[in-house]
């Protein structure tokens, strides 16, 4: 063989070998070793005059260094804590060139900052007290999880908002015309927890219902829209959950009721995300961008099982996936579709929602659920005590190249290209002419499934291909690749070049 021959073989062996942007070689919590690694989102929305607050995810070992060139004009970077504050005046799209160093090397990403009417342009990444907590929610358990996000490197693969969900309030509005905060669980006010999550990059969010009451009995927001939304403003709250429990059935009231709170948002002094949850049954896709909203609820509860066909009450991970599969046209860039939050991890410990009690579900059915949300652009809201997780559920909720298909810039969400009686086949294409290309297995045997550029429209059998839960490139698709499946298990490959 001739050496250049040689040489190149040894290269394309090389590339195959080579794991890609791997965070977990061995098993263990990589998130915090290493050179840097900025990891998404890398293109963010705010509202002009209105306090800007992003904290870079970066991995790699500490101490880091950050360094951001062309910010524009109102914003700073704390080099020590990577978090960019500020206010910007001038709408615009501003480049920006992220620099993290430490002692093993430096790692340079462009994000891009956009100044003007949208938010959320990825889905929004964060964690919720409902899908475990349920009432059982205090300012000390906020505050932990806040500590936990930062401690277990969660806030460094871009998980940001940690929401408050029902059964902050009182039942009763204040003779005063406000909400009361229930004082026994948060008794330093929601001011405090947002300054405490503020100071570490994190954002708060906070939830209401477009009624008198909200779903658990307690004071809902109609009729107040203007002093809500200013109050939580007033305290600093950055996401806005909004039920609709004992509000009218029809869609007219529906909008009406939502576009009331989303104009009593925007005329805050803050950036907040509005989450429409009316759980899918007045096609909220067809309006709720509209009238404010960032994402929307798609359908009923889910459930801490993987289906309902099995175990109920609340809807499987597979009834809510076929559900919102069909609505991809309506997801993009400052709206997308909510298939309600994660369950990764609850394993039966939900004191609010139902499900397998005693387990939930197995850590592949999670680990699934992950990659369909990933794949179909869900907000990436987990609900599990992050305080105290298996390495298992810490290693799905982290995968960086798993959340990278989630938060990619182009923003849009999988079409299942094939529904066969035991698989799915999902694509997702991807910026930088990239696909993502899922295979699931709904069943409980193994399965073998063939991807090839006749099944999947413009694959091409030149394309190299990534399989992004191993961390481990292929090489080319030729004449196809074979995918063994586990039972329920999801293989999730990344497809580049033509
Ligand atoms: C509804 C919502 C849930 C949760 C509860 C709180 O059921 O869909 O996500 O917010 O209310 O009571």
């Amino acid at each position: 063989m001739k050496k250049t021959a040689f040489y190149s073989v040894m290269l394309v062996l090389l590339g195959i070998l080579m794991p890609f942007n791997l965070i977990y070689a061995d098993g263990s919590n990589k998130i915090f070793e290493g050179a840097p690694c900025i990891n998404p989102p890398y293109i963010i929305g705010n509202y002009p005059e209105t306090t800007f607050l992003f904290y870079i995810p970066t991995s790699g070992e500490r101490p880091m260094a950050w360094k951001a060139d062309d910010l524009p004009k109102g914003l700073s970077l704390n080099s020590e804590t990577g978090i960019i504050s500020g206010k910007v005046t001038d709408a615009g799209e501003y480049t920006v060139t992220l620099t993290a160093t430490n002692r093993l090397g430096k790692d340079k990403q462009q994000i891009i900052i956009r100044i003007g009417e949208e938010l959320a342009l990825t889905p929004p990444m964060g964690w919720n007290s409902w899908n475990t907590f349920g009432r059982h929610l205090t300012e000390s358990l906020i505050m932990e999880i806040a500590d936990a996000m930062v401690k277990n490197g969660m806030r460094d693969l871009g998980y940001a908002y940690i929401n408050i969900d029902d059964f902050w309030q009182l039942k009763e509005r204040g003779a005063d015309g406000h909400i009361q905060i229930n004082k026994e669980k948060f008794p330093n006010g929601i001011k405090y927890v947002a300054d405490y999550l503020h100071e570490r990059g994190l954002k708060l969010g906070i939830y209401s219902d477009a009624a008198e009451y909200t779903c658990g009995g307690v004071c809902g927001s109609i009729g107040y829209e203007d002093v809500d939304a200013k109050d939580f403003a007033d305290w600093g709250v950055d996401l806005l959950k909004y039920d609709y429990c004992g509000a009218p059935f029809g869609q007219q009231e529906a909008i009406e009721r939502y576009t009331k709170m989303g104009k009593a948002l925007r005329a805050t002094n803050r950036s907040i995300i509005y989450s429409v949850c009316e759980w899918g049954q007045r096609e909220p896709w067809k309006w709720a961008k509209q009238v404010g909203g960032h994402y929307w609820r798609t359908t009923g509860d889910i459930g801490d099982h993987w289906s309902n066909k099995v175990i109920g009450p609340g809807l499987g991970v597979m009834e809510i996936t076929d559900m919102n599969a069909p609505l991809s046209e309506y997801a993009g860039p400052g709206g997308w579709n909510d298939p309600d939050m994660l369950i990764v991890g609850i394993s039966g410990t939900s004191m609010s929602i139902g499900g397998n009690n005693k387990s939930g579900c197995s850590d592949e059915q999670y680990r699934s659920h992950m990659s369909l949300w990933c794949m179909m652009a869900s907000p990436l809201l987990c609900g599990n005590d992050i305080r105290n997780m298996s390495r298992e559920t810490l290693e799905t909720l982290t995968n960086r190249n798993i959340i990278a298909i989630n938060q990619d810039v182009l923003g849009k969400q999988a079409t299942r290209s094939i529904r066969a009686d035991y698989f799915d086949i999902w694509v997702k294409p991807l910026s930088n002419n990239e696909m993502a290309i899922a295979c699931l297995n709904r069943s409980d045997k193994l399965l073998d499934v063939l991807i090839d550029s006749k099944t999947i429209p413009g694959l091409t059998a030149n394309a190299d291909i990534k399989d992004v839960w191993a961390g481990r490139n292929l090489g080319k698709l030729s004449d196809g690749l074979n995918v063994k499946l586990e039972p329920y298990q999801c293989k999730v490959y990344i497809f580049s070049g033509k």
